[in-house]
């Protein structure tokens, strides 16, 4: 079972939002701000008003209804008024017949702007108190009096960096108005519901008015979830003009414009015992959060509640910052904080083991979680597979005989050297947001036996549909070919959660079961009527009606012919919200995530110490998916995730002017490639693995394989300790440059 999509991709024929024509189609581009952070004097857009093919040009005194599209806080002007907070503001809009017009007249806008010294260090944001919501912090046990009974206790500062998204498909959406004020958009968005929301605000109509359709996205990843810009503003010229508006970033505004990943910064202190056994950790995470909220206070939740990653700490701290600085607004990037969470821990138990002399491996195994520990929110686990997932994976890698050869290697060579990491990865499944674990399924079934599903899900690549498709075929008995998915629509699905968190299948798949099983319920109860037949021995099958196991000779396709004829309901809508989850922000205290999906990785690299270069050698990943709806989707997942990973954590390195500018356009942003995959990359989906909190016993898969990459940054740093033990590793991305300063520099590495 692919991808729903896999053909029409390769043979190019899939339709995104650029792909529907529309006659008469006006363009429009965004007059944004040339300063990180500054007051607006005066704007004349009189002359690109005038300018040859210009329709109109937009200011925030035209925004109709609200003009606001802060995601959690309404922090986020959709155009500035009277002052801009990052270079890429939205200012003013440019309504023309091409978007070459639409560029044209962006140059004759008067924009005189008064520069303000920016705020661009997230830790200098802390320390002048610049943040996003309030300070997080959380004690568990009692850190203080276990740091004093420690036998080793390590601190230090650590920094992990952003992100650029790189879906192929730039933000954009289309938008057409339609009679009594009505307005139809075609987005690529992850968050059908809330965007839904914005655009009825900022065009100041009722939300039935408004009707949102997403087919599928070129990639989402997490920017394209929270923040509406892209999609309201077309809109809002659509409906002023009554014509159609399309707005498309080109890729270098795109990723000049647009937020990231965050980066953070962290400072640590971790203490051990004798034996190695974690006893207390104080944790402070600064996350370089951008000039708005946006959705940082929910990502830095995330990585709140994912300090510990796969380990075993019975005396905590936590202290978390959202750090407002004057850059765009960072959101959500797969993971949603978890791999930043997770890197910290990562890289302080490595540097642990490096400076007492310890095997790493041996370390991390020994304080994996275990059924019966608690987290610091309060949750005593059950069904950890950590253990079973680290097994497997040595059962394949053979993880000490690895370790025992990289340090013969290491001994033997002075120009090369190899690094080694394992990384156990446990991610907490579920929004944290309690509320927006919840979602709709409205299925169809036709005359003609076909079925139609629409949910609130959002196909990006990642096979949602796919596996809707399959939860579908199986609860009614019918082949997957009768079964459709069709776009993501608010006129079908209203108030639907973002497709993020990698809840998507667990979330819609559920409540499309739910519908398929009150259908099927429906569609036996008349079958047995008219063959006669007691309701409990009939089956639905493969198509068929079968009875006590035989086929009775009622095929699907005319059981619902017939079934309408009798005025049976072919209709059917369904909800789902995930059970007993709760969070108290005040305690920090609560049962956040249904489940928890695990897996571990072992990573080896070879460095040269001449260069700075490295190869990745192998990558072994040992994935837990529970019941795979689809092992071919959730291998594809997990390959594409743990690149990805590999690419943050090594390659993908932005660089900012002292301005606050992103000086990285598409020619400098290096993102993995082809070459850059691992020679040795073996994925294995955990057997035996079953999961009663999701749909058909899966697990999510969407998000956790990411953190697996933290290994590729740990392996090189593991090669560069080998080669130059007297100085500590850089910072992630450790890119080739930063090996290169580490092993020939005057000083050691940058530090990031
Ligand atoms: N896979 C592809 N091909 N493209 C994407 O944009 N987004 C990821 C992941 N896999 C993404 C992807 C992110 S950030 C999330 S949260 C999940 O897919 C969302 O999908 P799911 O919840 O249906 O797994
Ligand atoms: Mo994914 S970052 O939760 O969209």
């Amino acid at each position: 079972m692919k991808n729903d999509d896999t053909l029409m991709h390769v043979r190019g024929t899939s339709q995104f939002v650029d792909d529907i024509p529309v006659p008469g189609c006006l363009h429009a581009v965004l007059f944004t701000s040339p300063v990180a952070k500054g007051l607006i004097r005066s704007l004349d857009v009189s002359k690109a008003a005038a300018a040859p093919g210009v329709a109109a040009v937009y200011t925030h005194k035209d925004v109709p209804g609200l003009n606001q599209v802060g995601h959690v806080f309404k922090d986020q002007p959709l155009l500035a008024v009277d002052a801009v907070e990052y270079i890429g503001q939205p200012i003013a809009l440019v309504v023309a017949d091409c978007r070459r017009n639409a560029k044209k007249a962006l140059k004759l806008i008067a924009a005189d702007i008064e520069k303000l010294e920016p705020m661009l260090d997230p830790r200098a944001a802390a320390a002048a108190g610049q943040l996003h919501g309030k300070k997080r912090v959380q004690t568990h046990g009692d850190p203080d009096a276990a740091f004093a009974g420690c036998k080793h206790v390590l601190e230090g500062r650590l920094a992990s960096g952003p992100q650029e998204h790189f879906y192929f498909e730039t933000q954009r959406a289309l938008a057409v108005p339609g009679e009594h004020d009505t307005i139809k958009v075609y987005a690529s968005a992850q968050s059908p519901g809330a965007f839904h929301h914005h655009l009825a605000e900022v065009l100041g109509i009722p939300m039935h008015k408004v009707e949102l359709d997403i087919r599928r996205l070129g990639g989402g990843f997490g920017g394209k979830e929270s923040t509406a810009v892209w999609i309201v503003a077309p809109a809002m010229a659509a409906f002023l003009l009554k014509r159609p508006v399309k707005l498309a970033l080109e890729r270098n505004d795109d990723i000049a414009t647009t937020g990231k990943r965050h980066a953070y910064e962290y400072d640590y202190r971790l203490g051990l015992d004798a034996e190695g056994n974690i006893l207390a950790y104080d944790i402070t995470l600064y996350q370089h959060a951008g000039a708005c909220a946006d959705i940082s206070t929910a990502v830095l939740g995330r990585s709140f509640l994912h300090v510990c990653g796969s380990y075993r700490i019975p005396n905590i701290r936590v202290t978390g910052l959202s750090c407002r600085t004057n850059i765009p607004p960072n959101n959500a990037f797969r993971g949603f904080g978890v791999p930043q969470g997770t890197f910290a821990i990562e890289a302080a138990l490595s540097a642990a083991a490096h400076k007492l002399g310890l095997d790493p491996e041996a370390l991390k195994r020994r304080n994996l979680l275990k059924d019966g520990d608690t987290l610091p929110y309060g949750v005593t686990l059950s069904g950890v597979n950590s253990e079973r997932c680290w097994a497997t994976l040595d059962a394949k890698a053979h993880i000490a005989e690895r370790r025992a050869a990289v340090a013969a290697y290491n001994k033997a060579h002075k120009d090369t050297k190899k690094g080694l990491a394992a990384v156990p990865v446990c991610f907490g499944i579920s929004f944290a947001q309690t509320a927006l674990n919840q979602a709709s399924s409205l299925v169809h079934i036709y005359v003609d036996g076909s079925v139609a599903v629409s949910t609130g899900a959002v196909e990006m690549g990642q096979g949602v549909n796919a596996k809707i498709r399959i939860v579908a075929a199986r609860t009614l008995g019918v082949p997957l070919e009768r079964v459709r998915v069709d776009t993501t629509n608010t006129s079908r699905i209203p108030n639907a959660s973002p497709t993020s968190a990698s809840t998507g299948a667990d979330l819609n798949g559920m409540a499309t079961k739910y519908a398929c099983e009150r259908l099927r319920g429906r569609l036996i109860a008349f079958a047995a009527g008219v063959l006669k037949a007691d309701p409990s021995a009939v089956e639905i099958k493969d198509g068929e009606v079968l009875v006590s196991g035989k086929p009775a000779g009622l095929g699907w396709n005319k059981l619902a012919k017939d079934a309408q004829w009798a005025r049976v309901d072919l209709g059917e809508h369904a909800f789902y919200a995930t059970p007993d989850l709760h969070y108290d922000l005040e305690k920090e205290q609560g049962r956040p995530f249904a489940y928890y999906a695990y897996g571990t990785s072992l990573t080896e690299v070879l460095l040269d110490c001449l260069r700075g270069t490295y190869t990745l050698e192998a990558v072994d990943v040992v994935q837990d998916v529970g019941e795979s709806l689809s092992p071919e989707i959730d291998r594809g997942q997990t390959e594409g995730a743990v690149v990805q990973g590999m690419g943050w954590a090594t390659m993908e390195q932005l660089r900012y002017a002292p301005d606050g500018r992103v000086l990285t356009g598409v020619s400098a942003y290096k993102v993995p490639d082809i070459k850059f995959l691992p020679a040795h990359f073996e994925i294995t989906l955990l057997k035996d693995s079953s999961n009663p909190y999701a749909v058909c016993n899966s697990k999510a898969v969407g998000e956790p394989p990411f953190v697996h990459g933290i290994g590729a940054y740990l392996a090189v740093a593991d090669a560069l300790r080998a080669a130059r033990p007297d100085r500590e590793p850089p910072m992630l991305p450790l890119t080739p440059e930063k090996a290169f300063m580490h092993l020939h520099g005057p000083q050691a590495g940058d530090g990031k």
